[in-house]
């Protein structure tokens, strides 16, 4: 029983260290029939933000039936820290060949710490059923090189593909 235990430690040890799994901690809430109102999620503020330390964060609204914003802008091999919330039901997404894999659960802030090695599009579709609209749902993140990437900008604004 007691190997059984530590060969679980060891995997949960293994997975956090060599594919960058996180496990849910610090768990933050927020009353998400009011996320739209004003706040950290706030429609100005969804998108991708440098702060003045340079820590990029891109902040993400998952509501029926679409992420907000639908088109996420990442420079390429920084950390990037995603925090997302729902402003509905439970939603979730995933971005193929990247740690990215979560839930967003109504009530919760879900976070995670990324690095996107390579430029180039990605797909980022909702993977939790959220209702009939549930197959529609998708957003799409752009990954650019890093001189590609309006630093500048996303010092005083949120920004997106559209809003560059
Ligand atoms: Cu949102 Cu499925």
């Amino acid at each position: 029983m007691i190997a059984v235990i530590f060969a679980l430690l060891a995997i949960v040890v293994f997975t956090t260290l060599h594919w960058g799994m996180q496990l849910p901690s610090s768990v933050e809430t927020i009353d998400s029939t009011r996320v739209q109102l004003g706040g950290e999620f706030s429609e100005a503020n969804l998108g991708t933000s440098v702060s003045a330390n340079g820590a990029v964060t891109v902040r993400v609204l998952a509501e029926q039936y679409a992420f907000v914003p639908k088109c996420i802008l990442v420079p390429a091999d920084i950390p990037v820290t995603l925090r997302a919330v729902s402003a509905d039901v439970v939603h979730g997404f995933i971005v193929q060949g990247t740690n990215v894999n979560t839930m967003v659960v109504p009530g919760y802030v879900a976070t995670l710490k990324t690095r996107f090695a390579q430029p180039g599009d990605y797909r980022m579709p909702c993977h939790e059923f959220c209702g009939v609209g549930h197959q529609g749902m998708w957003a799409q993140v752009r990954v650019v090189a890093r001189d590609q990437f309006p630093f500048e900008q996303a010092t005083k604004e949120a920004v997106n593909c559209a809003r560059r």
